[in-house]
């Protein structure tokens, strides 16, 4: 059951996100792929942290988190935040970003973004569930290519999960 379950998921082709946050002076940011809207009414979103990366360390701390879809012409940022971690290096300091909402990280070169609130935290493993509050974003007209799971499936993650 659990190969086929393996399988049927290394076949997905699933939309990735940077997901920012803040603690303090502190920003921290990685690329995910456990992300999903899990209720309409009211609007909740939840994104998985693995426990062992930087930013799940700094966003157990934190009050809210950013969410950023990347466009496959700017897929290196995508590749920064899931090939690098904050524990070795800057990520910020080699990216274009300002500081939005609640402090918020907010990436200058993402397609869109929301910022939202974490109502709460799930232990659902080796990954952490926050689920958040939708509360304020940019959101575009409609999306080019977006990065997806196969266009970063090749990369060497900075923390194992
Ligand atoms: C295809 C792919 C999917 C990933 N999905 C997640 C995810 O859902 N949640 C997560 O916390 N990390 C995920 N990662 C791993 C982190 O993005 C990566 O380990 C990053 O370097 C951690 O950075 P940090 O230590 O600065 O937080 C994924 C990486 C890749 C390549």
């Amino acid at each position: 059951m659990t190969q086929a379950f393996d399988k049927l998921v290394a076949l997905l082709d699933y939309p990735m996100f940077v997901v920012t946050t803040r603690r303090g002076d502190e920003p921290a940011g990685c690329l995910v792929g456990f992300a999903s809207q899990v209720s309409i009414h009211p609007a909740r979103f939840l994104a998985g942290l693995s426990k062992r990366n930087h930013t799940y360390r700094v966003a157990d701390g934190a009050s809210h988190l950013a969410v950023h879809l990347i466009e496959r012409r700017h897929c290196e940022l995508a590749r920064l935040f899931g090939g690098e971690t904050g524990d070795e290096v800057d990520k910020f300091a080699r990216c274009a970003w300002h500081s939005g909402p609640h402090g918020l990280p907010i990436l200058d070169d993402a397609a869109g973004w929301f910022a939202g609130a974490v109502l709460s935290r799930y232990d659902l493993g080796d990954h952490v569930g926050f689920l958040l509050e939708p509360l304020t974003g940019n959101a575009p007209d409609g999306f080019e290519q977006l990065v997806t799971f196969s266009d970063v499936c090749d990369l060497d993650p900075g923390h194992e999960a």
